[in-house]
């Protein structure tokens, strides 16, 4: 029977390609042989050298009379930047036994982590020969890291026509083996996938190739997105047509490919420590943990802190587990943490009842011959949920059972977010308000029908835009509710990028996928810009910038929406939408030194041990040096009041824009507090003068809350032709 399939669509477990877990895979495998890779950690003897660590760490492993695997192939990986420690295949029996060796601190499984473009650089206001592009030299001479699935290194988009080589710093490789080198965009390419010479069945999770080539689909289109180079005519099936250009089109590229069908720990905490030696300036995150922890927990938190000490900027993936609330995960202060919303393209499928109502859905499958003489019967078949199975696979799922077309409708909470998806069939993907349409005109029709009319791609003329994408993770942060978390947003639905293979037979593959993944390399690709522009700023000030110039209007002048189509909250868009332009010139940065966030980690709680771990170094956490969330130099301010609270705190700003200036205070205050600014005016003589401020929040009980959310904002406007405005979101929870 040729005829329409219907499938609801539950948009935040099952369709997008960029949330893996696999965590099943490795204990399956383990079973067989009781081997688990453990990250143990250990504590360096005073006067070690580096170049022995790898020995020393060898005397923790067991007396070699273990049948399983020989000695020398059980350690997986030799930590030293980021850990003081190792992975190693051990048994429990074997973990246990190393806790009486002297030195020995802690030894746990390795975890699964998940993984968490043409047209976006316009859309983030970059054109060629003009502003942000040419006052930050395309990001030439930064180098950003990605810690990915590999990359595909003879895409065009990685070709390095007219690059120069990478800066005489640089101490990265290429692994890649046989003739396959890397050139002067793509500088480094290593793999961190342990696949040694032991026999398959003792490995514990038999993990890829040894070779950094691209199998999941996922770093090339993530690098592309941060700094691939200009290629034209970059479209799939015909769609969003144009020249697929990353963010920093002149800067390096350096993969270190710590996922292939599934990501583990131990190897991403490997990437991290490799990334660090050869001298990236940037790292560039699109993965996350399966639920955010403590930071002394989390490799991504603990590698990031290592990487901010040595100057690297870190922009991390939100997580894909929106709109959920407190669901942001990579939220330590030190990381840029990127949410997803939309442009305003659109792959228009438009679906037309058989009582002439369209719906505008999105579709990247756009076949030219499909024109039913009559339009098709729809059913609605029992297989409507189909767990998690992408919408790529309902299509083929539908194909084979002989459908015609395919119409995929949100579930609520998905909104207003709709995918333009590779299907394989006639298909449309609708929103949960078309679909009730669509519902309502089922019930009220004997024999209802249905086609699909094709509109090609289309910009401007979709939803208000920028607008949240439903999947992306919502704050506030569990782990630090004193830091506003996501920071900011930027483009992650429907995004065009480079892709392991061809999906239409065309020369150059290309995909349009969509996650947080997308939206980090994008703010990856900002800050490689800032960094260009301005090479001694350190990785808070870049953040600041980033931050402080966020807008929050849509491109209708209406506040940023969620997928719901209401005002987003804080706690939704962070600071806002990335604006690139203004954050190469923020005028005022809100610095932090590495050492600043260790009384910031005290004052969440964590012991001096664990504070230790962090920041690698002896710590005193007595209470003169503790300080709330709050009270870090951050560009925004979250805090939790209760009845009667009154909070200040104190902030200090480093003059980038002018010399001899002037900046006056404008509060708009949370609905119910009262907000004080001491002093209220400002000025500076110099550049890099510092001046500061502090700033009390005064819980009002006399002012009816119309929400147990606050929102505000402080801004610092500048006095003359520069019109800086340096803006500070405020965030509050009212308990
Ligand atoms: C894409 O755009 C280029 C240049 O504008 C044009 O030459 C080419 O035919 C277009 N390709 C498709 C498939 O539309
Ligand atoms: C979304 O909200 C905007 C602004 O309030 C409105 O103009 C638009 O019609 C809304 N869109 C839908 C589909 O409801
Ligand atoms: C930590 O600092 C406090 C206050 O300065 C001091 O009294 C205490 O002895 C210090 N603790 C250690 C272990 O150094
Ligand atoms: C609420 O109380 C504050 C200070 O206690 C006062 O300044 C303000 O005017 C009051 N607002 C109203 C609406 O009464």
């Amino acid at each position: 029977m040729k005829a329409f399939f219907l499938i609801s669509l539950t948009l935040i477990t099952t369709s997008l390609f960029t949330t893996f877990s696999f965590s099943h895979e490795a204990s399956e495998a383990s079973v067989k042989t009781d081997l688990e890779t453990y990250i143990v950690v250990v504590e360096k003897p005073d006067g070690l050298l580096e170049s022995k660590l790898h020995d020393w760490y060898t005397t923790f492993l067991p007396e070699a009379t273990s049948s399983l695997i020989p000695n020398q192939q059980r350690i997986v990986h030799s930590y030293h930047n980021v850990i003081t420690g190792f992975a190693a295949k051990l048994t429990p029996q074997e973990a246990k036994a190393m806790e009486l060796k002297e030195g020995f601190i802690s030894a746990r499984v390795e975890r699964p982590v998940s993984l968490h473009t043409t047209f976006t650089p316009k859309f983030l206001g970059l054109q060629q020969n003009v502003g942000g592009w040419k006052s930050s030299h395309y990001g030439e001479g930064v180098i950003i890291g990605l810690i990915d699935t590999g990359i595909k290194h003879d895409h065009p988009s990685f070709f390095d026509k007219g690059m120069p080589p990478p800066p005489a710093k640089w101490r990265g490789r290429c692994d890649f083996n046989g003739k396959r080198t890397c050139n002067n965009k793509l500088v480094g390419a290593r793999n961190f996938i342990w696949d040694g010479d032991a026999p398959v069945e003792a490995i514990p999770h038999a993990r890829g190739t040894d070779l950094p080539w691209e199998e999941a689909y996922h770093g090339s289109h993530t690098s592309g997105i941060a700094a691939g180079c200009p290629v034209e005519g970059a479209n799939v099936f015909g769609q969003a047509n144009g020249t697929a250009t990353g963010i920093a089109p002149r800067a390096h590229v350096a993969m270190y490919k710590a996922c292939a069908v599934s990501c583990y720990d131990g190897d991403l905490l490997a990437a991290i420590d490799a990334a660090i030696d050869d001298g990236v300036d940037l790292l560039s995150i699109s993965i996350g943990p399966e639920s955010p922890f403590p930071f002394y927990y989390d490799v991504i938190a603990l590698g990031a802190f290592r990487a901010i000490q040595k100057g690297i900027f870190v922009s991390c993936s939100a997580g894909n587990d929106g709109p959920y609330p407190s669901t942001v995960t990579n939220d330590a202060p030190w990381i840029l943490t990127v949410g997803a919303s939309t442009i305003d393209r659109e792959i228009r499928a438009t679906v037309k009842l058989g009582n002439n109502v369209e719906l505008h859905g999105q579709s990247l499958f756009q076949p030219k011959d499909f024109h039913p003489r009559q339009p098709l019967p729809i059913v609605h078949p029992v297989i409507c949920h189909m767990g998690q199975l992408r919408i790529e696979d309902k299509g083929k799922e539908v194909k084979d059972n002989g459908g015609a077309a395919m119409i995929v409708f949100n579930e609520q909470d998905d909104g207003y977010t709709t995918l333009a998806t590779a299907n394989v069939l006639p298909a449309s993907h609708i929103s949960y308000k078309d679909g009730l349409v669509l519902k309502n005109y089922l019930i009220s029709t004997q024999s209802p029908t249905a086609t699909i009319s094709f509109q090609g791609t289309l910009i401007g003329k979709s939803q208000p835009a920028p607008q949240m994408a439903s999947f992306s993770s919502r704050g506030p942060s569990t782990q630090s509710p004193g830091i506003l978390k996501p920071d900011i947003v930027g483009p992650g639905l429907n995004i065009l990028s480079a892709w392991g293979v061809s999906i239409d037979e065309a020369t150059n593959p290309f995909n349009v996928i969509s996650g947080t993944s997308m939206s980090c390399p994008h703010l990856s690709g900002v800050a490689a810009l800032i960094k260009s522009a301005h090479p001694d700023w350190s990785p808070a000030a870049i953040k600041s910038a980033i931050l402080t110039t966020a807008y929050t209007a849509d491109l209708n002048g209406n506040p940023i929406s969620t997928e719901q189509n209401v005002s987003a909250t804080v706690f939704d868009r962070g600071s806002g939408h990335v604006h690139t332009l203004r954050a190469l010139n923020p005028g005022l940065v809100y610095d932090i030194e590495p050492d600043d966030y260790i009384p910031y980690l005290c004052g969440l709680g964590y012991s001096e041990q664990q504070v230790r771990y962090i920041v690698q170094r002896k710590v005193n956490c007595s209470t003169p040096t503790l300080i709330p969330g709050a009270q870090l130099n951050y560009p925004t301010f979250s805090m939790v009041l209760g009845a009667g609270d009154q909070m200040t705190y104190t902030r200090t700003v480093t003059n980038v824009g002018r010399p001899f200036s002037t900046y006056i205070s404008k509060v708009l205050s949370p609905q119910g507090v009262a907000v004080k600014v001491m002093p209220s005016v400002i000025r500076f003589k110099d550049l890099n003068d510092k001046a500061s401020y502090t700033v009390t929040f005064t819980r009002l009980e006399n002012v009816t809350r119309s929400s147990i959310i606050g929102q505000g904002s402080l801004v610092w406007n500048s006095i003359g032709d520069d019109g800086y405005k340096v803006v500070s979101t405020i965030a509050v929870v009212f308990v």
